[in-house]
C-alpha cells in the first residue's frame, strides 16, 4: 500500500490545510493575524536556541554502554560496576573548548570528552577532556583562562597574543600547553584520541576503605593524529569533519570502543606522594601507580535529533553514585555547583526531566514545580519531614564520601607543594622522556608557528626565558631559534 504520511498539525494537534503558504485576504492581499498556524510556526522559529554552552560550544556525541572487565570491588562498592560483564548504557559528548557552532573541528585545541552514565543508582557523569592534566589548578583562574582563550573585547577576533600572554604568567600551564601544542593538540578524530577525568577522584569499597582515583580511557582505534599542515588543511576542506567522522563511523557499524584503565592510590599516601596527587597539573607516573583495567566504553548509537540528545544534554561534575566522590582538588570542588548552575540557564529549571538527562531509576525528591515541569510524584507529600509516608533519606544506607581536613584559619593560599612539585618537571620529562624526536619537531615547529601569529615580541621574549627555556633548555634554544630570538640565558 502507498505510504500515507500523517496529516500537519499545530503543536496543539489541530489539523492544517496548508504547508507552505499564508493566509491572505485576496490573492494579492495581506498576510492576516487570524492564520494562527504561521503565527506559532514564527514564534516557535523565534525561540528555537537555547543559549550555547559558556565554551565547549562545539560538538558531538553519541550513545552506547560501559561494560566491566574485572572485579573492582576492592576498590569501590559503585553498583554500575559491581560485576563482570556488567553493561550500563551512557552517552559521550566530545567537543572543542574555544570554538564556537560553525567553527572548524580541526583546530589546535583540547577536546572535551564527558560521559554520562546511566546507572541504578542515579546518573554518574565524568566530564573529563583529551588529557590527563589541566592549564590551571585553581578555579578563581578559570574565568579568565577561558577569556584569554576566545576573542577579543574590541574585534572579536581570537588573539594568539592574548593565549600566550596568559600561559606564560601562569607558570602552572606549561604542562598542558606542551601537550596542546604537540601533535596531540590536532586528534585526527575523536575517535582515535584517549579521554582523561583529569582530575582525581575518591572511590569507597564496601568495607569503608577509600582509594584516590585517576580514569584514563584508551582508544582502541589507537592514537593519530594530524600534523599541523593537515589539520589546517582539513579546516578548509571539512568544517565538520570529527562530527561527520564519528556519525559516519557508528552509521557503518564501525562502533568505536575504548579501554578504562583507572590508576588507584590508596588513601594514606596522599599526603606524602612526591607530588600534590591533587594538582590537576600533574600526572601520577606509571610506574608508582600503574594501570589497572577494569572495563571497555563502546559507543554503537547515533543520536535521533541532534538538539533535543546534544545540544540539551547537561553533564555535572556533581552527579555522583554511592562509593564514588569528589577529592580536595580544588578544580572538582569549583566545578560541583557551574555545571548544574549552566544547564538550569540553558535548558531550564527542570533539565533532569528531559529524557537525555533523565536517570533511568525513579527520582523521588522534594524539588517541585518550575518551568516545563513534567514529573510528578502522585499523592507525594511536598515537603519534609512530614508523617504521610514520602521518601525519606537513610543515613545508615549512604553517607557523604570525605577526607578529614585540618582546622585552621580561613585563608586565600596556594596548594600545598609536596617535595617534587614544580610547574616545569613534568613537561620536561613528556619532552625528553616521552616524545619521539620527531614529536619533538614538531612540537617546536607548532610552538613556533602559533607564537609568531600576532604575539608581542615582549611575550615571545617570555615564552622562552621564562617558560620553554625551563622546560627544557635545547627546546627553549630551538624555540628562540625559529622565532629569531637571542638564545635564552639559564
Ligand atoms: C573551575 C573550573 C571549571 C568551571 C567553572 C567549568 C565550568 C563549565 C561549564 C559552566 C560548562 C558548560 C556546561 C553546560 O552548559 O552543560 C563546562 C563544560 C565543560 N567542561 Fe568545564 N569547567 C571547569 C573546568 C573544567 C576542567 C578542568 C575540565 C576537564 C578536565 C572541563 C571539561 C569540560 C567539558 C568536557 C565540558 C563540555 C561538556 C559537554 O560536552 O556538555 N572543565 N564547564
Amino acid at each position: 500500500m502507498k505510504y500515507q504520511p500523517p496529516n500537519t498539525t499545530t503543536d496543539a494537534g489541530s489539523p492544517l490545510p496548508s504547508d507552505e503558504l499564508s493566509l491572505t485576504a485576496g490573492p494579492a492581499g495581506p498576510v492576516l493575524l487570524q492564520d494562527v498556524y504561521l503565527n506559532e510556526k514564527l514564534a516557535h522559529f523565534v525561540r528555537e536556541r537555547v543559549p550555547d554552552r559558556v565554551y565547549h560550544v562545539k560538538g558531538g556525541g553519541a550513545f552506547g554502554y560501559f561494560e566491566v572487565t574485572a572485579d573492582v570491588s576492592p576498590w569501590t562498592k559503585a553498583a554500575f560496576l559491581n560485576k563482570v560483564g556488567k553493561r550500563t548504557p551512557l552517552i559521550v559528548r566530545f567537543s572543542a573548548v574555544a570554538a564556537e557552532e560553525g567553527y572548524p573541528d580541526t583546530d589546535r585545541d583540547v577536546r572535551g570528552f564527558a560521559i554520562k552514565f546511566y546507572t541504578e543508582e542515579g546518573n554518574y557523569d565524568i566530564v573529563g577532556n583529551n588529557t590527563p592534566v589541566f592549564f590551571i589548578r585553581d578555579p578563581m583562574k578559570f574565568p579568565d583562562f577561558i577569556h584569554s582563550q576566545e576573542r577579543l573585547p574590541d574585534s572579536g577576533l581570537r588573539s594568539n597574543n592574548m593565549q600566550w600572554d596568559f600561559w606564560t604568567l601562569s607558570p602552572e600551564s606549561a604542562h598542558q600547553v606542551t601537550i596542546l601544542m604537540s601533535d596531540r593538540g590536532t586528534p585526527r578524530t575523536w575517535r582515535h584520541m584517549d579521554g582523561f577525568a583529569s582530575s582525581t577522584y575518591l572511590w569507597e569499597n564496601a568495607g569503608g576503605e577509600k582509594f584516590w582515583v585517576k580514569y584514563h580511557f584508551k582508544t582502541e582505534q589507537g592514537i593519530s593524529n594530524f600534523t599541523d599542515a593537515e589539520s589546517r588543511a582539513m579546516r578548509a576542506q571539512d568544517l565538520d569533519y570529527h562530527r561527520r567522522d564519528l556519525f559516519e563511523a557508528i552509521t557503518r557499524g564501525e562502533y568505536p570502543a575504548w579501554r578504562l584503565d583507572m590508576q588507584i592510590m590508596p588513601f594514606e599516601e596522599a599526603a606524602d606522594y612526591r607530588f600534590n596527587p591533587f594538582d590537576i597539573t600533574k600526572v601520577w607516573p606509571h610506574r608508582d601507580y600503574p594501570m589497572i583495567p577494569i572495563g571497555r566504553m563502546v559507543l554503537d548509537r547515533n543520536p535521533a535529533n541532534f538538539f533535543a540528545e546534544i545540544t540539551q544534554v547537561g553533564f555535572e561534575v556533581a552527579n555522583f553514585v554511592p562509593g564514588i566522590g569528589p577529592s580536595p582538588d580544588r578544580m572538582v570542588l569549583g566545578r560541583l555547583h557551574a555545571y548544574g548552575d549552566s544547564s538550569r540557564y540553558r535548558t531550564g529549571t527542570n533539565y533532569n526531566q528531559l529524557p537525555v538527562n533523565r536517570p533511568i531509576n525513579e527520582v523521588h525528591s522534594y524539588n517541585k514545580d518550575g518551568p516545563m515541569c513534567y514529573r510528578h510524584n502522585d499523592g507525594q507529600p511536598v515537603y519534609a519531614p512530614n508523617s504521610y509516608g514520602g521518601p525519606r533519606a537513610d543515613p545508615e544506607r549512604y553517607h557523604d564520601l570525605t577526607w578529614p581536613v585540618e582546622a585552621g584559619e580561613i585563608m586565600r593560599t596556594a596548594y600545598v607543594k609536596h617535595r617534587e612539585d614544580d610547574d616545569f618537571v613534568q613537561p620536561g620529562m613528556l619532552y625528553r622522556q616521552v616524545m619521539t624526536p620527531t614529536d619533538r619537531d614538531h612540537l617546536v615547529e607548532n610552538v613556533v608557528w602559533h607564537l609568531s601569529q600576532g604575539v608581542e615580541r615582549f611575550i615571545q621574549e617570555r615564552a622562552v626565558k621564562e617558560y620553554w627555556n625551563k622546560v627544557d633548555g635545547e627546546l627553549g634554544m630551538r624555540i628562540a631559534q625559529g622565532l629569531g630570538l637571542a638564545s635564552p640565558v639559564r
